[in-house]
């Protein structure tokens, strides 16, 4: 396509990089950059970023940068032509192009093509229905008398194929299309009197892209042939990947990234429904059984997905298929069960929107507890059965990558299934011991079960000894808690360089603290503290970090125990909210909750130690002995320094 040179410069200058990244990922600001997690890769905490000034953006996770052309044409797989007409569309930008030779025409890409077809197709069906005859009497006449208003019907760009078979693609051909694209795209189909239209006598439903192209089409059959099904779809073509497609998602996703839930349906029809009644954040999977691709499309906007299913058993078990591996992604699952004669959609016609949002909000279950439950059920008082549905529950929990939310699921679940709690960990932890060995690859499946420690007995913390606990013994406690949870999590670390610029980097947790730590030289005194400390200086050098699953599996039972002890109550990452420190982010709590942990640990060893130096300093005569003292004492108050330096920082913010 042929786009003057100085009409792309001006694209390019118009679009700004966090607008045009923004429609498709949510970003926050922190600093003078924007954060959001990657599209490009799975990534649980936000390494992508969006230089506003710059005009670019950057992936400090995988790498991939560039400009606003650049994103689209990674994000949306456009062609650089597709994403500069994208800009000069979203800009009001206006392409002169002059006339395309034959040869032009040739060139133009397939996808674009298609997309070219697509759009023809929608605005002939949408026309079909709402200004021929047979249009209107019988496809109009359907979606109304189903009870949809004319705003959704718009809305959604709802259409109506005609009956006579090859209506549409004589049109199309008629308007330059050829047979082979028509065929290709799946708008027609090959038959022994040639080419006849697929959908032809069914109500159209165009399917979007994030950026609202159609991209396929659904078509609902008007009569009741049970020779044919219920509906027809394009088959999955250069533009249409059915794995990463959900239904609706281009109308919904503002309303789930603000509304930090995704509803999720069947059906083409539940969709519309919910919209017509205001809920706004719905996506259908339409009738497959959810992919991992869809999932991540979600958790681009959203943690918290509800299912949202048929009373129907069906629908509910279908609601389990395919589950556990939204766990699996850190998605707070839950489902909602609707009344046995209800989908969404008649659920929604019958009712108020208030009382479908009270129902939604009163009968959402959270998934493991919905599994168990329903499993139960099914097995009744069988023995045999009941096994079996303790392994597959452990199984599912064994998912979660939260150890906070397994140990609450194990709580649960005993309760629910009737079982010692102990029994369930015991479970849990055989599969998580065999997943970790698993994901350290063939070495660490070889790995002994057990290795060789010496045994320490653990200090515990007893009030009543409290006098008797070496200094610090709380602030390092903290520390490994921290460590445990958030060991191996990836946060961005600002830091002031030489030249006093502030540089960000992706560092782990873990080795935030223990980089730290050592660098001063104060390691942990305690036995087993200092052996979680050694763990993690040792994992880091060998660039993996093990998750706190490894710690609570440990043959150490010293290690064990200290793990499952602190693993088991909710850290309270909110203590910086005391202080009168607002914090944004996630991430930000974290990182202050790291650094004001080391910092408290650092400043009351200091304090030890400089009483100490004091102490010594009163009988110490010798002018060189009180020089080495004196010295030692300025470098903690050089370090001292320097932490409420660092402090400063995460409390400018
Ligand atoms: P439903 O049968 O629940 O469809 O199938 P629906 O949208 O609620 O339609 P109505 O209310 O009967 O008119 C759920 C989804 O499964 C897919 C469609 O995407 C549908 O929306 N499906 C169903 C098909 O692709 N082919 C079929 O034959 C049936
Ligand atoms: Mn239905």
């Amino acid at each position: 396509m042929a786009i003057p040179k100085e009409t792309v410069e001006q694209i390019l200058q118009a679009a700004h990089i966090e607008e045009v990244v923004g429609e498709f990922v949510t970003l926050k600001k922190r600093g003078s950059n924007m954060w959001g997690n990657c599209p490009f890769h799975n990534e649980k905490t936000p390494s992508f970023s969006v230089n506003p000034a710059r005009n670019i953006f950057k992936c400090f996770g995988c790498g991939k940068a560039g400009d606003s052309a650049k994103f689209l044409m990674e994000h949306e797989h456009y062609t650089y032509p597709e994403a500069l007409h994208y800009l000069a569309k979203k800009y009001n930008i206006k392409i002169e192009e002059r006339e395309q030779t034959a040869e032009e025409l040739m060139l133009q890409s397939v996808r674009e093509k298609m997309f070219n077809i697509n759009e023809f197709a929608d605005k002939y069906f949408v026309d079909t229905l709402w200004n021929t005859e047979e249009g209107k009497t019988i496809g109009l006449k359907y979606f109304r008398e189903r009870g949809y208003f004319d705003p959704i019907i718009e809305k959604f760009h709802l259409g109506y194929c005609p009956e006579k078979r090859d209506a549409f693609t004589q049109y199309a051909k008629s308007n330059g299309y050829s047979e082979e694209l028509l065929e290709q795209i799946g708008l027609s189909l090959k038959g022994n009197k040639g080419l006849y239209d697929r959908y032809h006598g069914r109500v159209m439903f165009p399917i979007h892209n994030l950026t609202g192209k159609v991209i396929g089409f659904g078509g609902r059959i008007l009569t009741n042939d049970k020779k044919s099904p219920k509906y027809q779809n394009s088959p999955e073509s250069e533009i249409y990947d059915k794995k990463n497609t959900l239904y609706g998602i281009y109308f919904a996703k503002s309303a789930i990234s603000k509304q930090n839930e995704c509803i999720l349906v069947e059906g083409y029809f539940d969709v519309l429904r919910m919209h017509q009644i205001g809920i706004e954040n719905v996506v259908a999977s339409s009738g497959t059984s959810l992919t991992m691709e869809q999932i991540r499309l979600v958790k681009r906007y959203t943690k918290n997905i509800t299912m949202l299913y048929d009373g129907d058993s069906a629908g509910i078990h279908a609601a389990l298929r395919g589950t556990d591996m939204i766990l699996s992604e850190g998605m707070n699952v839950r489902v909602v069960v609707l009344p046995p004669e209800h989908d969404p959609d008649t659920f929604g016609k019958d009712h108020s929107v208030e009382y479908v949002t009270n129902y939604l909000k009163d009968n959402a279950k959270d998934f493991v507890r919905f599994k168990t439950e329903l499993l139960l059920k099914d097995a009744e008082n069988d023995p045999i059965k009941r096994g079996e549905v303790v392994r597959d529950i452990v199984e599912t929990i064994s998912v979660v990558p939260d150890s906070i939310f397994r140990i609450t699921y194990v709580k649960e679940c005993s309760r629910l299934l009737d079982m010692p709690e102990q029994t369930l960990t015991n479970e849990l932890n055989k599969l998580l011991r065999a997943k970790f060995k698993k994901s350290l690859g063939p070495e660490g499946e070889s790995l002994p079960d057990t290795q060789t420690t010496t045994v320490v007995t653990p200090q515990q913390p007893d009030e009543t000894l409290e006098d008797q606990l070496p200094a610090g013994y709380y602030q390092e406690r903290e520390l490994v808690k921290l460590l445990l949870m958030y060991g191996n999590k990836m946060i961005t670390d600002e830091r002031i360089n030489e030249d006093g610029q502030k540089v960000y980097e992706q560092v782990s947790v873990a080795q935030m603290i223990i980089d730290d730590l050592k660098m001063d030289g104060f390691l942990f005194v305690n036995a087993v503290h200092r052996k979680v400390f050694d763990i993690f200086d040792q994992a880091i050098d060998e660039g993996r970090i093990p998750d706190d699953q490894y710690f609570v599996s440990h043959e150490d039972e010293t290690i064990a125990q200290l793990a499952a002890d602190l693993l088991s109550s909710q850290y309270k990452l909110d203590q910086w909210e005391k202080y009168g420190i607002f914090v944004k982010q996630e991430e930000d709590v974290l990182r202050a909750t790291v650094l004001s942990s080391i910092y408290r640990y650092k400043d009351l060893i200091i304090a030890e130690r400089r009483k100490a130096i004091e102490e010594e300093l009163k009988t110490t005569e010798n002018l060189e002995d009180q020089i080495i003292l004196l010295k030692r004492k300025k470098d903690l108050d050089d370090i001292r320094m320097q932490l409420n330096k660092e402090l400063g920082i995460v409390i400018a913010k």
